[in-house]
């Protein structure tokens, strides 16, 4: 017994810096020497302005002219990507030194290296509502005119999923351009496709697979009989099958950095995209050196959405990175799909578990387990190529923690062991997050709290053998829905009055387009291969989509319009009506908190009909807030939002416009805070809210007014909370109290609810 805790902690120590699987992790650029060219991305400032503004001729031109020449030796030209709209400035080959000289030019402001980011990684619809008789789906057209803009690694433009299904041709301001290679075209359904990375091939054409995976989420058309191996089948469709796709591939396995990112939110812009989805992060907590950020806020100029994953880094808390108010940020929830796997053990104990490969009958009969791990190493534990070596496995099955290689892969290696089949145990961490994937043996994913009891029926008899058998696809699993284990949370380290992430969307075995054969990197010609993917890269393109159908129903409706009726439309309760809970638990789920769902969870039908919105209009209002941040000086501030600025007036992050309420107070600091807040009347004309509030407890709200009265469609009110802490008034520093703000419509028919927090 003593042994198998020793072994869980010791993985704990082991895989506590390894990336979910679905975060593509690329190797840091090489140490060079001092005459060896590096991209970097150069913000420089045209002294007539924006060099938006320039002809394309006269800013390439303008541009070069920072350069010491424009080829190298190599022959390689020296520009990699130059920029108009996401910012001014462009990224080009240089050496440290020279690099040095040209920050003596006039109109340079900053250079930075090129930094990797990384990729984050159909039952859905009707889970959240979405049906053919649906009045969203109906009333939206399912998205039809809308262009989503993906920034990915690239799309497979011949998968089922994104076959024209007649759709009329792109709107008139479309300017974007079709790049596919020789026996590829675009339709009306993919209607542009461009590639930005700078290094090996460059092509729109997807070889990692989550570009594809992401964009069918958003807008892939239905394509009836999707399933994998047999499993979760149905038509799988994406949130807006009827909206037009534009895919920028920004991203391949050599060639992932902030550059790619800035250059393809450029091209975006200027294509006249209505959306931007993005599941690519790096960590890098400096706005101002962060591609995510400036290209968003570009975005955001264009009057361009932007909705982005909040990260696979979960459950350790303060990991989100580009958390500013301007993009939507999307968590990942846990569905209520579960393609079951059954563990029987000789003791007549059963666990519940997942597989996607589900052979009947099964080869997994009364077999007598193993467990490579007793070994202690990193490979034992994890069932690594080469691990399984001097354990007699042949025949057996095999217990495998999670971590460093894909489950898919451990089968693999157990397989050519001799192995007869595998179980997959969670890390503490990843508590009750499992999936169901394409193994090649009898499988079973089982959750922490299981693989604990497993390890220990085994070490107290180690005779004791197993059964496997498979369930099929079951719906309607409770708990439902959860917070992924994996989802990354907050609070923001910098934005301590900004609640992130905004929303959590369903992220967990969502079943979505594939390049290759399921289980395989192989390309095959099949263009129905589907897999499921977990990962907030997966959640994110939900909320992109059904932004779309927003979009294409209240054309008026600004970014952070749309925003705001995503988000205090949310609800925080679970099928049972109960708080929703966290993945991440170890013993009994617990209640997720409130830095891990936000706002909560999305209900798309819900969110076409907010009542009122809380709307942030003039993007240089934005700049108070970023000059308020601690650190940032007008530099900084002045290549974030690509325009001079002398950091005067402050505004803090609590005073932003936004759809929940966040605040730190009482440790030691003052007993009261209060915050001012101005919402749009976007329902009918004629209408009375008042205000409904769940106190934090041992802290007072007054909301004043209490009522809010309109007349007209686009009136605007302002109110004030003050919260103020009752008792001894004291906080202590790990302290977060949670409750809600509802506005509540005289129909009943609106609840316009924001979750308020209040942190020492
Ligand atoms: C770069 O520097 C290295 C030594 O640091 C030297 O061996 C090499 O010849 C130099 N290459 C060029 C192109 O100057
Ligand atoms: C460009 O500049 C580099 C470094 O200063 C130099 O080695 C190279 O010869 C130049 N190329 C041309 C074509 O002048
Ligand atoms: C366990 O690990 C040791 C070295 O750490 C190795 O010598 C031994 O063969 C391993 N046992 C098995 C069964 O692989
Ligand atoms: C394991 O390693 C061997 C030898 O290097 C290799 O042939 C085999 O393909 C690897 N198996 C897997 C599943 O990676
Ligand atoms: C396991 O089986 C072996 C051989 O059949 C036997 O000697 C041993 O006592 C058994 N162990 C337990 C804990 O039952
Ligand atoms: C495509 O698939 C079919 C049927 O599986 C096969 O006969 C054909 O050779 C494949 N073509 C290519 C180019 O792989
Ligand atoms: C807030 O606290 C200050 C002193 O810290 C006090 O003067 C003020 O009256 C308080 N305001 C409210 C609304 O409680
Ligand atoms: C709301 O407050 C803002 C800023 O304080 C002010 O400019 C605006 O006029 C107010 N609007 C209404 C309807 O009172």
């Amino acid at each position: 017994m003593a042994n198998i805790t020793t072994n869980i902690i010791f993985l704990i120590l082991l895989l506590f810096l390894h990336h979910t699987h679905t975060t593509l992790s690329l190797p840091l650029l090489p140490i060079t020497s001092k005459n060896q060219t590096k991209v970097y991305v150069i913000h420089v400032m045209h002294p007539d302005g924006p060099t938006e503004l320039l002809t394309h001729d006269d800013r390439e031109k303008w541009y070069l002219s920072f350069l010491p020449n424009a080829t190298l030796d190599s022959g390689e030209p020296r520009m990699v990507h130059t920029y108009s709209v996401a910012m001014s400035g462009f990224a080009a080959r240089l050496t440290p030194d020279e690099v040095r000289r040209m920050k003596s030019i006039p109109n340079f402001l900053f250079a930075h290296l090129d930094k990797p980011v990384h990729l984050r990684t159909t039952h859905t619809p009707t889970l959240l509502g979405l049906n053919q008789y649906n009045s969203l789906w109906q009333k939206s057209s399912q998205g039809e005119g809308i262009i989503i803009g993906v920034l990915d690694s690239g799309i497979t433009p011949d998968h089922a999923s994104f076959v024209d299904p007649g759709l009329p041709p792109p709107p008139l301001k479309w300017r974007g351009l079709c790049d596919l290679p020789a026996g590829f075209s675009c339709t009306n359904k993919l209607i542009g496709a461009q590639a930005f990375t700078h290094k090996g091939k460059k092509t729109p054409i997807d070889e990692e697979g989550h570009g594809t995976h992401v964009a069918a989420i958003a807008a892939g058309t239905k394509v009836p009989d999707a399933g994998v191996l047999g499993q979760a089948s149905g038509t799988a469709s994406g949130m807006a099958p009827r909206a037009h796709i534009a895919m920028y591939n920004v991203c391949t396995k050599s060639s992932c950095t902030n550059g790619n990112l800035i250059r393809g939110f450029d091209q975006a812009i200027i294509d006249g995209v209505d959306l931007i989805q993005i599941s690519i992060g790096a960590k890098n907590y400096d706005y101002s050196l962060n591609g995510v950020v400036i290209g968003s806020f570009a975005a955001l100029k264009h009057g361009i959405l932007t909705v982005n994953s909040a990260g696979n880094s979960g459950p350790f808390k303060s990991i989100l990175d580009n958390d500013v108010p301007w993009i939507l940020h999307v968590g990942a929830a846990n569905i209520d799909r579960h393609v079951t796997a059954i563990l029987k053990l000789s003791n007549g104990m059963e666990f519940k578990g997942m597989s996607a490969y589900q052979p009947d009958p099964s080869t997994a009969v009364d077999l007598p387990l193993i467990y490579p791990g007793v070994n202690q190493t990193q490979e034992t534990l994890t069932c690594q190529n080469g691990s399984m070596a001097g354990f007699d496995v042949v025949g057996k099955i095999v217990l495998c923690g999670t971590g460093y290689i894909d489950k898919t892969e451990k089968a693999e290696i157990v397989k050519a062991a001799g192995g007869a089949a595998i179980i997959v145990i969670n890390q503490p961490w990843e508590g009750y997050t499992i999936n169901a994937d394409p193994y090649s043996i009898p499988a079973i994913h089982v959750s922490y709290n299981d693989g604990i009891k497993i390890l220990n029926y085994f070490a107290a008899d180690p005779n004791v053998t197993g059964t496997i058998t498979f369930k099929g696809t079951n719906y309607g699993t409770r708990p439902s829905p959860t917070v992924a284990s994996f989802s990354s949370r907050g609070p923001s380290l910098l934005n301590g009055g900004i609640l992130k992430p905004d929303v959590i969307a369903p992220g967990v075995n969502i079943l979505s387009a594939w390049p290759f054969k399921p289980g395989t990197h192989e390309i095959s010609n099949n263009t129905k291969n589907f897999i499921m993917e977990r990962g907030t890269s997966m959640a994110a393109p939900h909320v992109s989509g059904i932004a779309a159908l927003l979009k294409k129903l209240h054309p008026d409706w600004s970014p952070a319009a749309i925003k705001s009726a995503i988000m205090t439309t949310a609800y925080s309760l679970d099928r049972d009506g109960d708080p929703i809970k966290d993945d991440a638990s170890s013993g009994k789920r617990d209640r997720a908190n409130i830095f891990a769902i936000g706002a909560g969870h999305i209900n798309p039908t819900a969110a076409n009909d907010p009542g009122l919105v809380y709307d942030f209009i003039n993007t240089d209002d934005y700049i108070p807030y970023l000059c308020s941040l601690k650190g940032y000086k007008s530099a900084m501030v002045t290549r974030i939002v690509n325009q001079y600025v002398t950091c005067g007036k402050k505004m803090g992050a609590e005073e932003v416009n936004y759809p929940s309420i966040q605040v730190s107070m009482g440790f030691p600091g003052a007993k009261n805070q209060s915050v001012q807040r101005m919402v749009k009347n976007v329902g009918e004309a004629s209408a009375k809210y008042t205000a409904s509030v769940v106190k934090p407890s041992g802290v007072e709200v007054v909301v004043s007014p209490e009522t809010l009265e309109f007349s007209n469609v686009g009136e605007e009110r302002n109110f004030t909370v003050v919260l103020s802490l009752t008792g001894k008034g004291q906080l202590k520093k790990d302290d977060v109290l949670e409750g809600r703000l509802k506005w509540v419509s005289q129909s009943g028919k609106q609840e316009v609810s924001s979750p308020i927090v209040v942190t020492a």
